[in-house]
Parts: structure tokens; C-alpha cells; sequence
């Protein structure tokens, strides 16, 4: 694991959305991106729009798969995950919204899932997944309990989520109960990972993920598992890592071009 502490959320996303950059970079124009919504992920996606505005970065012919869906929430409403991802990612990029996909929340959801990984197969694969975090360590919509190799299907949501998830809606009753989501396996599946969290809230979460044990109940601890995933994050949300300091020293150590500004 590479895990990279910023000095505060703003860098968290200049540096988060330089490496995306630079894997994409050496991806290639027909790069596949995993992108997740919440807020984590917004400096990163704004870091990485400058640099395809100011043509450092070009992604005229990349695709997209997003992580998760709510079920039974009408793709217009503005916190449906296709409308969220196509204000924070498709328009921004400049990419096709032919190339971008969602699971599908709306349709049968039975069969949601293995059409979704049927997509995703055809495509050649996710090659650089964006990640966030949720507070009880959930990744996608992979609440605690999902098998580690669990694929894209239809969830139910756990409270602590839908309390998070409810200051985007009027109220909590309003958040849909249920989601499809990729899985842990899915997830594991890409070829790069690049997780970022910010803030006090997420320090717990960090931490277990980061250095307790890989378990279903800290579904993020599967970036233990991946043998190439970056983890950006402030310090507020590096605050209980016991190995910070260790952490620093190891990205001060990098040769200059290997080492992102922080
Ligand atoms: C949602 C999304 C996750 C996201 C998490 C954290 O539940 N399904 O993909 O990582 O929330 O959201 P935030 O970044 O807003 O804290």
C-alpha cells in the first residue's frame, strides 16, 4: 500500500487527482475509470477536469463505471447516483455519457448485478478505481458483512448509512433503504485502487482499514489485498494511524520523480 498524508483536504485532492492523472496518463485515452460519488472524491475530480480542460490529460475516448446505485430512486432526482455522477464526473471530464455507466437501480434488480459485471468484462476491466469511505469502513455500498469476494448485486443498507447519507435528502426517511452495488471482489478486480477520505470523522474508518485486520466487518480493509492501491489522506482522517510518521518517511524517501507534492 502506498498511503500519502496531506496537510489538509484541499491537497488530499490536488494529490489524489494527480495520481489518478498519472495513471491514467500511462493508461492511455481508452483508460476505464471507477468512479464513486459522495464527497471525498470532489478535489479529486475537479484536479482531474483541470487537467483534461488544460489538455495535460486527455480522456476523449475513456469509459467509466460507477461503484453503486440507490434502488427505486428515480434517475432525475439529483442524489440518484447517475445524476450525481454525471454532474461530478461525465460533464466535468468531458466524456461520452454512452461510455459512462451506472448499476442499474431502476430496472430488475435481480439481474442488475450480472448484467452490470458483464459490462464491466466487455469493457477489459476497471483500470484505475477511485474509492471512498464510509464511516462504519464501507466501500461502494459494501456494508460490514459483505463477503470479501462478493460481487455486484442488490444490498440493503445499514442505518449508520442512510443517517450519513440523509443530509443530502429532506430527511432520513427519504434515503432509499436499498442499493446495487459492485462487490469486494469486483472492487479487487481493478487494476490500480486510489482511495481518499478527509476529515475527523473518517479516522476510525482509516485506521481499521489501514492497519487492523482484512475483515468483512472494515469491508475498506480489501486494500490490504490489492497489490497496487494508493490511500490519500489528510490528517485528520490519518490521525489514529499508529504508523504515520512511518508512512512520511517512506513517501520522503521516494526518488523526486516518483514522489507527488503533497
Ligand atoms: C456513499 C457512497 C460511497 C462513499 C461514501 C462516503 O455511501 N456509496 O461510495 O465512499 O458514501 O461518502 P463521503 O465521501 O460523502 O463521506
Amino acid at each position: 500500500m502506498e498511503i500519502i498524508i496531506c496537510p489538509d483536504s484541499q491537497r488530499v485532492g490536488v494529490v489524489a487527482g494527480a495520481k489518478v492523472a498519472q495513471l491514467a496518463a500511462a493508461v492511455g485515452p481508452k483508460v476505464v475509470l471507477g468512479v464513486a460519488t459522495g464527497s471525498s472524491p470532489l478535489g479529486l475530480y475537479a484536479e482531474v477536469a483541470r487537467r483534461v480542460a488544460d489538455g495535460r490529460l486527455d480522456l476523449s475516448e475513456a469509459r467509466a463505471f460507477a461503484l453503486d446505485e440507490y434502488v427505486g430512486l428515480d434517475y432525475s432526482h439529483p442524489e440518484s447516483y447517475h445524476a450525481v455522477i454525471d454532474r461530478t464526473v461525465t460533464r466535468p471530464f468531458g466524456l461520452d455519457p454512452a461510455r459512462v455507466q451506472v448499476p442499474d437501480g431502476g430496472g430488475d434488480v435481480q439481474t442488475a448485478g450480472q448484467r452490470y459485471e458483464a459490462a464491466i468484462k466487455a469493457a477489459g476491466g476497471v483500470d484505475i478505481q477511485i474509492l471512498g469511505v464510509g464511516t462504519d469502513g464501507h466501500v461502494g455500498f459494501n456494508e460490514p458483512g459483505s463477503s470479501l469476494a462478493s460481487r455486484t448485486r442488490m444490498m440493503t443498507l445499514t442505518a449508520q448509512t442512510r443517517a450519513d447519507n440523509a443530509r443530502f435528502f429532506d430527511s432520513v426517511d427519504q434515503v432509499p433503504t436499498h442499493c446495487v452495488t459492485q462487490g469486494l471482489g469486483t472492487i479487487l478486480d481493478a487494476r490500480h485502487l486510489v482511495l481518499v477520505a478527509d476529515g475527523p470523522a473518517k479516522a476510525e474508518a482509516i485506521a481499521a482499514i489501514v492497519e487492523g485486520p482484512v475483515s468483512a466487518f472494515w469491508p475498506g480493509s480489501i486494500v490490504q489485498l490489492h497489490e497496487d492501491a494508493t490511500i490519500v489522506v489528510d490528517e485528520a482522517a490519518a490521525s489514529r494511524l499508529v504508523l504515520a510518521d512511518y508512512y512520511k518517511l517512506v513517501q520522503a524517501d521516494l526518488p523526486d520523480w516518483a514522489r507527488l507534492d503533497v
